[in-house]
Parts: structure tokens; sequence; C-alpha cells
């Protein structure tokens, strides 16, 4: 059984969560403030979910979701996280995270920022560009036709693989973007940002990303 260690448990990591225990994977999840601070959505999720501090649940991971605002990436646990596919679905907000010179200037990644951090992790992004309340219900059955596309990048291949098999379970078709480097492409703002698109239409939309908005 494939344990999901879910850091944050917010709009995005509850909803991973319920996805993830319909579907029969195993959840620990964890927030800032403390397992006991849970317990209605664990007891919401059933015997396959239990709570833990973050650490904790990254410890428990097979692999991780990280799913906290950005302004505070670099208190995710690296050494707990160490070896194991992270995925990313942060977003880079300033009016809530305060800038980020890098980001501004079209000099790094969201994605590559957290990479940097979790620098023995192999991260991919994703579920980055999916509004919250569509992870449980907008997915539909491999080969579908206009099945929705959500996008992933990696450094780590395997990493991509995981995403890719991960999306097919929970309904979605994958594009592959390439390397974090390229991740900009679905960030904030860009055309492929919180749409609905199936795969045909979400390539179209990272070619045309402007690389600063
Ligand atoms: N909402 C969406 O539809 C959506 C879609 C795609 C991507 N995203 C991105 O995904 C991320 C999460 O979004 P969200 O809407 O789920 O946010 P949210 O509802 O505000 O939840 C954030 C969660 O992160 C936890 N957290 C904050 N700092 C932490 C830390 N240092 N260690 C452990 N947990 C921490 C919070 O725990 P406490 O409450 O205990 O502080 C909370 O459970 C953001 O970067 C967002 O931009 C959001």
């Amino acid at each position: 059984m494939t344990t999901i260690g879910i850091i944050g448990a917010g709009h995005i990591g509850s909803q991973i969560a319920r996805k993830a225990v319909q579907l029969g994977y195993d959840v620990v999840i964890g927030n800032s403030r403390g397992p006991e601070t849970l317990t209605e959505l664990v007891a919401e999720l059933g015997p396959r979910a239990r709570a833990a501090t973050a650490a904790g649940a990254a410890q428990a991971a097979d692999f991780a979701v990280v799913t906290i605002p950005l302004k505070n990436y670099s208190q995710l646990p690296a050494e707990e996280l160490a070896g194991k596919i992270v995925i990313d679905t942060i977003n880079y907000y300033w009016e809530r995270d305060g800038h980020i010179e890098v980001l501004d200037k079209g000099e790094a990644t969201t994605s590559g920022l957290v990479q940097e951090h979790l620098s023995a992790s192999k991260v991919a992004k994703g579920f980055n560009h999916i509004p919250a309340g569509d992870i449980t219900t907008a997915g539909l059955p491999a080969g579908s036709e206009n099945r929705r596309a959500l996008a992933t990048a990696s450094n780590h291949q395997e990493a991509i693989a995981l995403v890719i098999g991960l999306y097919d379970d929970f309904g979605f078709d994958t594009v592959d973007i390439g390397p974090l480097a390229e991740s900009w492409r679905v960030e904030r703002d860009r055309p492929a940002y919180v749409v609905r698109q199936n795969a045909a239409e979400l390539e179209s939309n990272l070619a045309r990303a402007p690389r600063l908005i």
C-alpha cells in the first residue's frame, strides 16, 4: 500500500487527501499548527488517513505532496523528505507571500526554489493549475474524449513518471513541460493557469506563455 505524505491541509491538501483515500492510498497529513487541529478532517477521511506533524507526514511518505503558501517553503522538512519524490502544488502570490525578486525578474521558478531547498528530494510540479474543488470532481477515466489535462515538470524522470501515474489515477491526462526551469509556463496568470483544457489545448497554452507577466 502506498502512503502519500501531505504537508498542508488547506483547500488543496484536503482535496488531494479525499481523492487519494477514495482511490485506496494511505494518507498522512500535516499542517503548521499540529495534528490535534486535524481531527475533523481525518475523521472525515476515514481509516486510510491519519494526522501528523509536517515532519511526521514527510517521514511516513512513500512520496509527498507539499501544498503550503510559498512564503513558508523554507520550513518544509528537507531532512525527512530526502530521497523522496515531492509533488509541489505551490504558487506565488506576492500579495500573500511578499515579493521574491528572482521570481519577479523571471530568473527562477517557484518549483525551482522548492527543489533548491529540498536539494536531496526529487521535486515535481503538480496540481498547481487546477482549482481545489475540481480535484475530486473533474477526473474522467483514461481514454475519455476531451479528458482534462494537467501539467508537470521535474529535473527527475522518475518524478515525472510518478506524477503521470497519479494524475491518471485521479482522472487526468498529463503534459510534461520538461525541467523545472521551464515550469514558469504553468505559473500564475499564464494562459494554462486554472482553466479547463485537454492535452492539446494545454500544450498550446504552455507554448504561448509569456516569461514575464
Ligand atoms: N486553492 C487552490 O485552488 C489552489 C490551486 C492550486 C495551487 N494552490 C497553491 O497550493 C498551495 C496551498 O493552497 P491552499 O489553497 O490549499 O492553501 P490554504 O487553504 O491556505 O492551506 C495552506 C495549508 O498550509 C499549511 N501550512 C502553512 N505553513 C506551513 C508550514 N510551514 N508547514 C506545514 N504546513 C503549513 C497550513 O496549515 P495551518 O493552517 O496549520 O497554518 C494549511 O493547512 C498554495 O501555494 C496555493 O497557491 C492553490
